[in-house]
């Protein structure tokens, strides 16, 4: 190893990678049942990406219109175009109440109801009777602003159990032993240098999605995949990497998320001949449809020439009908980011929008209880030893194809809770932390090294961007075989290009040069298995749409030979290896013990 790394050293029961909505439950559930926990996390936890989820956290908690468990178990089934694993979306509907309840108690300040109870809005693809009735309000909110809240009151609440915090540390790789156990991680602290060496019982990866591999993106900058990039490099498998989501309304020029929420309290969008288009589409759920289905049909209607604006190349969101008063007091945060990146007053005035990536229903393979899979087609449960990965690191697979609104926030709670409590069975606090492989480590440190002197011709943004265009363009929002052939191409051959990238800051400390090189060798990581995955998928299902798999009663869905999450590996010099696992189809509870009618969730055509 490059002689000049020492090691500050760590040892603790659970080590969470991350700190965002599902680390920080995560973080909260271990220390409050006494494991000895710290959380590593890049950027200050109430910074984490959770922090711009703005519309809600889904729950049937039923203040304002009838729900249950599962009419909520249905629409997660419906909306992941059943690719989900049906034990992890019973798990989600049926915890999801309690999940709120016990984040209200911590101390979430949810908007309230006229007697008092949370409030709660429509959202996408969120039905009541088993998506017979009208739109269900189901989504409970914090105004717009309801990730914020949330990781406000999970810090607060972690600080008081005694976690112990590393901020603005960064992770550099997974410490493995030599019979393939998780040992810990190598965090590198970019604020003075130092180099730290944690050893745990138990990983957990909580390092959110990896939206940053595109050119448009909802996501902060800081979504680079970061777990999924250490899993990649330890040689394990990445899960249905092709199914990223669009959202509808990113405000067009800055891919700034506009909630949801929005058209859950009556907005609407509209094309250029003013008309509501997505009547004509979804004439039930209307705007209301699941995400995919409505950037779908904006995608249509701009490339059938009625989009707006002078390049008729986006869609008008219309609030400015709605009550002044209601939109300061629902939806302050979105009023603020119109005016602010699109100079538009919402109540008078339309907010151009446009489909953004926001979402990655796809990465480290899990079961529902946040252990990490080591799967492949022959072995699709086995368990990796010392891992664990939650919220949109992860993939339970509770979203499938694609994730319905608001299942985002409820699935970080519902799973970091689940892990903590799975982590208190196994992970025993009496037990020695095991020393650490020291090849492993050397390993890890020759490559930060590598990267750290990396003397080629190629600067990382201009990298960085090559690959972000790429995707943008290859795996968009449709897809065919010619532009995903394209892409593997493209993709391949900027792999090889890292090999020359430049580095120009050889620095420890706060070496923001660096520190991006890092991220982009993990969202590469990603970006190559996404790509891949999705050339080799042959049928249309959730956010996967393509244009040559789109007859049929499914729509170019094919369950005969498609029901079934990919599993993606990449090598070291960028080769990709695909194989497949089958969908868990059998719930957590037979329908004669109180679970639900299987008839009920049986594939069929989806339609909004
Ligand atoms: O539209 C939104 O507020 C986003 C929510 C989500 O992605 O769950």
């Amino acid at each position: 190893m490059a002689k000049t790394y020492e090691f500050v050293e760590h040892t603790h029961d659970v080590v969470v990678v991350g700190a965002g909505g599902a680390g920080l439950r995560a973080t909260l559930g271990m220390a409050e049942q006494g494991l000895r926990t710290a959380c590593i996390t890049k950027v200050f936890p109430t910074r984490s990406h959770t922090v711009a989820a703005q519309g809600g956290i889904a729950a049937s908690l039923k203040n304002m219109t009838p729900d249950c468990w599962e009419w909520h178990m249905y629409d997660t089934v419906k909306g992941s175009d059943w690719l989900g694993d049906t034990d992890a979306m019973e798990y989600l509907a049926r915890e999801a109440p309690k999940a709120v309840y016990e984040l209200e108690h911590y101390g979430v300040p949810f908007s309230r109801t006229e007697d008092g109870r949370i409030y709660q809005r429509p959202f996408g693809g969120h039905m009541q009777n088993y998506g017979d009735g009208p739109p269900v309000q189901r989504t409970c909110a914090a105004a717009d602003r309801t990730g914020h809240a949330i990781l406000h009151t999970l810090y607060g609440q972690s600080l008081r159990n005694n976690a112990e915090f590393y901020i603005e540390y960064f992770a550099l790789d997974l410490i493995m032993s030599e019979d393939g156990v998780c040992q810990g991680v190598i965090a590198w602290n970019l604020d003075d240098g130092t180099i730290h060496r944690f050893t745990a019982k138990m990983v957990v990866l909580a390092t959110g999605g990896y939206g940053r591999a595109y050119f448009s993106a909802t996501s902060a900058h800081t979504c680079t995949g970061d777990g999924g990039g250490m899993v990649a490099r330890a040689g394990l498998p990445l899960q249905d990497m092709e199914f990223v989501q669009f959202h509808p309304t990113g405000i067009y020029g800055s891919g700034c998320l506009i909630t949801e929420g929005a058209r859950g309290e009556g907005g609407y969008l509209v094309n250029s001949e003013g008309e509501r288009f997505m009547e004509r589409y979804a004439p039930s759920a209307k705007d209301l449809a699941s995400r995919d289905v409505v950037s779908r049909c904006m995608t249509m209607e701009i490339r059938e020439g009625r989009g707006v604006g002078k390049n008729k190349d986006h869609i008008f969101l219309h609030l400015d009908h709605l009550d002044p008063a209601m939109l300061a007091e629902r939806l302050p945060g979105i009023s603020e980011s119109a005016k602010i990146f699109a100079g538009v007053d919402v109540t008078k005035e339309p907010i151009p929008v446009l489909p953004t990536v926001h979402y990655n229903m796809g990465g480290i393979p899990t079961n529902y209880w946040g252990e990490v899979l080591n799967a492949d087609g022959a072995n699709p449960n086995r368990i990796q030893p010392g891992l664990m990965a939650v919220g949109e690191a992860g993939c339970a697979s509770v979203h499938g194809a694609n994730r319905l609104g608001s299942n985002s926030l409820i699935d970080l709670v519902v799973f970091g809770r689940a892990a903590a409590i799975r982590a208190a069975e196994v992970v025993d606090p009496k037990t020695p932390v095991p020393a650490p492989n020291e090849a492993s480590c050397e390993k890890i440190m020759d490559r930060f090294d590598r990267l750290r002197h990396a003397n080629g011709s190629i600067a990382t943004a201009d990298l960085r961007d090559k690959m972000q265009r790429t995707m943008q363009e290859d795996a968009a929002v449709f897809r065919t075989q010619e532009s995903l052939e394209q892409g593997c191409k493209r993709m391949s051959s900027i792999w090889g290009e890292m090999k020359d990238l430049k580095v120009s800051d050889r620095s420890m400390i706060w070496n923001s040069d660096l520190v991006e090189t890092l991220e982009l060798e993990n969202l590469m990581a990603n970006a190559i298995t996404t790509v891949y995955g999705a050339e080799a998928r042959k049928e249309s299902r959730g956010a996967h749409a393509r244009e040559d798999y789109k007859d049929g009663p499914l729509g170019g869905r094919n369950d005969d030979d498609w029901r079934k999450h990919t599993l993606s590996w990449v090598s070291e010099s960028g080769e990709v290896k695909l194989d497949y696992r089958p969908v868990v189809l059998d719930p957590l509870t037979k329908h004669e013990d109180g679970g639900i009618d299987p008839k009920k969730i049986a594939p069929k055509a989806r339609v909004y």
